[in-house]
């Protein structure tokens, strides 16, 4: 079964709250009434009710009577969220009022009903920048137990007969948050995308944690962070299938990865890539998107305590229907 095929599947078996913080805007009040047609998640809306339900009624909507509309600005909605927010950040020294002031923002609105457990997930970013969106999931929703560092992974989609990857899937990362990750945090990203692969993916994960030397063929700086890293990772998940360093031949190419890493479990069957900076990252999977023709879909973003995932400015309505049908998933835990 395609990857959609089965999310779509599991997340109509498990619906899950997803919240939309730009749910004024025409793309997602779109997504939403396809979510909602399909019953494949509720949707929580947030923005001016009058102006959502004008939208709808002028697009012909029809299923947007059955989300939750909230509207941040309201007193009431402020005077319920506020509270949490200010004890989330008492540390920093905020006062209540800015606290009120952060909790009339949608997105950080969305992110504090996900911390209340009043949604399971959020979905934003289609005019939001992707460092908003990042800032108040890490302010409100935090790090799962264990770990402290978010990152971004992308589905990279090749023909499902493709040598490469399982099923056609490769997981990519980090690819969207963290710059100039440390070893401690290049291991977690590589813990974190076991778990994606293996929870929206579907696939059991084999990670490599990437590089321009294979098993000291080069000496450098930048090679030892990788090992350090690939060390860690095996400390914080024994049981998973993983290796460094590797070079990306040797990662994914059997005829490679005999020549070069023979004692390796990992080389020539990774289906999991762990770049070494964002910048390689970023650069890779937009460079296989366009040049191969590969679909991306993403980023996930793992490590958080609760789902959110952030959508490109350019995104269409299906995009954004996509992405919560993943978030959706992200939230649903067997
Ligand atoms: N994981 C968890 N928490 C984090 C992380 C992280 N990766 N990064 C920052 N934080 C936390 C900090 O601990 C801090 O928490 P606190 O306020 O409770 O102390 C808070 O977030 C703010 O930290 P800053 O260092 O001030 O964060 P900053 O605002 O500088 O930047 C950001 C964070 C936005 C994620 C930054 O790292 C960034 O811009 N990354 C690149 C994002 C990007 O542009 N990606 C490429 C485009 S996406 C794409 O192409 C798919």
């Amino acid at each position: 079964m395609k990857l959609f095929e089965r999310l779509t599947r599991r997340a109509k078996e498990n619906p899950r709250r997803i919240v939309l913080p730009e749910g004024a805007e025409e793309r997602n009040i779109t997504a939403a009434n396809m979510i909602l047609a399909d019953g494949l998640a509720e949707i929580i809306l947030l923005g001016n009710p009058a102006e959502i339900k004008k939208t709808a009624a002028r697009l012909n909507l029809l299923h947007i009577d059955k989300a939750t509309i909230l509207d941040p600005k309201d007193e009431k909605n402020i005077d319920k969220y506020a509270p949490l927010f200010f004890e989330l950040r008492r540390k920093k020294g905020i006062s209540m009022e800015d606290a009120r002031h952060f909790t009339s923002d949608e997105l950080y609105f969305g992110c504090l009903m996900v911390k209340a457990g009043e949604a399971d997930g959020m979905v934003s970013g289609a005019i939001h920048t992707t460092g908003d969106v990042l800032r108040a999931a890490f302010q409100v929703i935090k790090t799962e137990p264990g770990i402290d560092t978010v990152s971004g992974a992308f589905l990279m989609l090749l023909p499902e007969d493709s040598p490469y990857g399982t099923d056609g899937i490769l997981v990519f990362a980090d690819c969207a948050v963290v710059p100039e990750p440390d070893a401690r945090q290049l291991a977690q990203i590589a813990v974190c995308s076991a778990r994606t692969a293996r929870d929206v993916a579907g696939i059991e994960p084999k990670v490599a944690l990437l590089s321009f030397s294979t098993k000291g063929s080069a000496r450098n700086e930048r090679v030892d962070k990788v090992i350090e890293a690939t060390k860690i990772a095996h400390e914080m998940a024994p049981e998973l299938c993983l290796d460094g360093e590797l070079q990306s031949d040797a990662a994914l190419v059997p005829i490679v990865a005999a020549l070069k890493a023979p004692k390796s479990d990992v080389a020539g069957k990774a289906n999991v890539l762990i770049f070494p900076s964002l910048e390689v990252g970023n650069i890779a999977y937009k460079l296989v998107q366009r040049l191969a023709g590969v679909e991306a879909v993403g980023p996930l973003l793992q490590g958080l305590a609760a789902p959110v995932s952030d959508l490109s400015r350019g995104c269409s309505a299906t995009d954004i229907c996509k992405t919560i049908i993943m978030t959706a998933n992200q939230a649903i835990h067997e």
